[in-house]
């Protein structure tokens, strides 16, 4: 059993006004070497709990994790190493790709030659540029603070090195044509990515990025576009907002979606460990596993994790109730229902039928069934896939795959299998 890593790194150059995720000005917060040495508190407080050792993907994610030293990236990775998991840095597998998949988001601006190369020496081997759009004037209503040129700058940096990157869009952006869209997409191409992310931009209504946007059925003609455009350039659709070239799929993304365990380091970060990746003691008290999340203020981090704690705090036990939820069976299923949906490669029956017995499994099947004629799912070989229209209404498809506990009761009296 292999294990997906999440380290955030909290700092950023400007504060999107759109942007929600955990993040602080530059120099407005902890210095990033306390951070850091924060994290390495973290990593050795859990290791001890955690079953898996074979780690498969490492991410850092932000805020902009390439403000930061290289090596104080380096030395993050060497942490997990110490804390007795195996990262494979630099080694590749008989197919030819990273036996441990590294990556790390960058923002344009902030990577020049000698660090990418920093990078490359440490073993990252995945980048995923915040490019968001070629389009100054909308980079501008973006609150950004790089250009187009420095994006462009950065893809051309990365392309000579020959390494494998993606990038992130935006769309449906205040003002923003459909026209305009088509030219960030062309733009994009003319890099060859095999990798894309591709957001709508979500706000709280009564934002002041929600004016003058294109309506409902105008963004959805601009994902339509965004979908063809790049399916012509070969690069399918593996998840609601993820393109790849065959192969090229994110690994890291792909075990969000696949029941896998994660682990989240660092500010805000969110984990998810099936019972399976829990130490005995802690399976005993979690046997549909759990998921937890860690605090979202630095000041309160930093209590947490200074001094640091000894190694084999439990997951279970230590964390506190306000930041853990142990799964119950009716979650469990709901987030199995949730997270195969969303994959292109949909549900799978035999997994289906593993994880939670034939009884919940027939129920379930039969619901598939009868949404057939609605258009929104379809059969595969295997089991089932959300459909383009499926996808337009997703939310209504996940909402009849949300079980409470007394539904989930009806759905069988036999207990299904942890
Ligand atoms: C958390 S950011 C980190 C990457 C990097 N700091 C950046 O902004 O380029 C990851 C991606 O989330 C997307 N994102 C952030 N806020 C969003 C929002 N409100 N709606 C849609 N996508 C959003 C952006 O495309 C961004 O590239
Ligand atoms: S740079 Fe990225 S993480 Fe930072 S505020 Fe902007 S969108 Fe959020």
């Amino acid at each position: 059993m292999s294990l997906g890593i999440y380290i955030h790194i909290p700092y950023c150059l400007q504060l999107c006004p759109y942007c929600d995720f955990t993040k602080y000005e530059w120099g407005k917060t902890l210095a990033p070497e306390h951070y850091v040495d924060l994290v390495k508190a973290e990593i050795h407080a859990h290791a001890k709990g955690l079953l898996p050792r074979e780690v498969s993907t490492v991410y850092f994610g932000g805020g902009t994790p390439s403000l930061l030293e290289p090596h104080l990236i380096l030395a993050l990775l060497e942490e997990l190493e110490k804390a007795g998991f195996q990262l494979h840095r630099n080694a590749v597998s008989h197919d030819g790709r990273p036996q441990t998949e590294i990556s790390i988001e960058i923002d344009p601006a902030t990577v020049d030659a000698a660090k990418l190369d920093r990078y490359l020496a440490m073993g990252i081997n995945r980048f995923s540029v915040g490019a968001q759009s070629f389009n100054d004037r909308l980079l501008k209503i973006a609150g950004r603070k790089h250009t187009a040129q420095d994006t462009v700058e950065l893809l051309s940096l990365l392309k000579s090195r020959g390494v494998n990157y993606s990038f992130d869009l935006l769309f449906a952006l205040p003002s923003q044509t459909l026209e305009e869209v088509g030219e960030d997409v062309s733009r994009a191409l003319e890099f060859g990515p095999s990798h894309l992310s591709a957001y709508c931009l979500t706000v709280p209504e009564g934002h002041k990025m929600d004016q003058n946007r294109a309506l409902e059925d105008d963004q959805v003609e601009m994902f339509h576009l965004i979908e063809d455009r790049l399916k012509a350039a070969g690069l399918e659709r593996y998840e609601i907002s993820n393109f790849a070239k065959p192969g090229f799929e994110s690994r890291h993304n792909s075990l969000y979606w696949a029941d896998e365990p994660y682990w989240g380091i660092g500010l805000s970060s969110h984990s998810y460990l099936p019972a399976r990746a829990l130490s005995e003691s802690d399976k005993a008290l979690a046997p549909y596993g759990a998921r937890f999340w860690n605090r979202r203020a630095m000041k309160e981090y930093e209590k947490e994790f200074s001094p640091p704690k000894a190694g084999d705090w439990s997951f279970i036990k230590q964390t506190p109730d306000d930041r853990i939820e142990r799964l119950k069976p009716h979650q469990a299923l709901t987030d199995f229902m949730h997270t195969s949906l969303r994959r292109t490669k949909g549900l799978e029956e035999n997994a289906l039928r593993l994880r939670f017995g034939d009884q919940i499994a027939g129920e379930i099947l039969k619901r598939l069934e009868g949404l057939l004629l609605s258009g929104w799912v379809s059969k595969t070989q295997t089991g089932f896939q959300m459909t383009r229209e499926g996808r337009l209404v997703a939310n209504l498809l996940f909402e009849k795959f949300t079980f409470l506990e007394e539904e989930f009761a009806q759905l069988t009296r036999a207990k299904p299998a942890p």
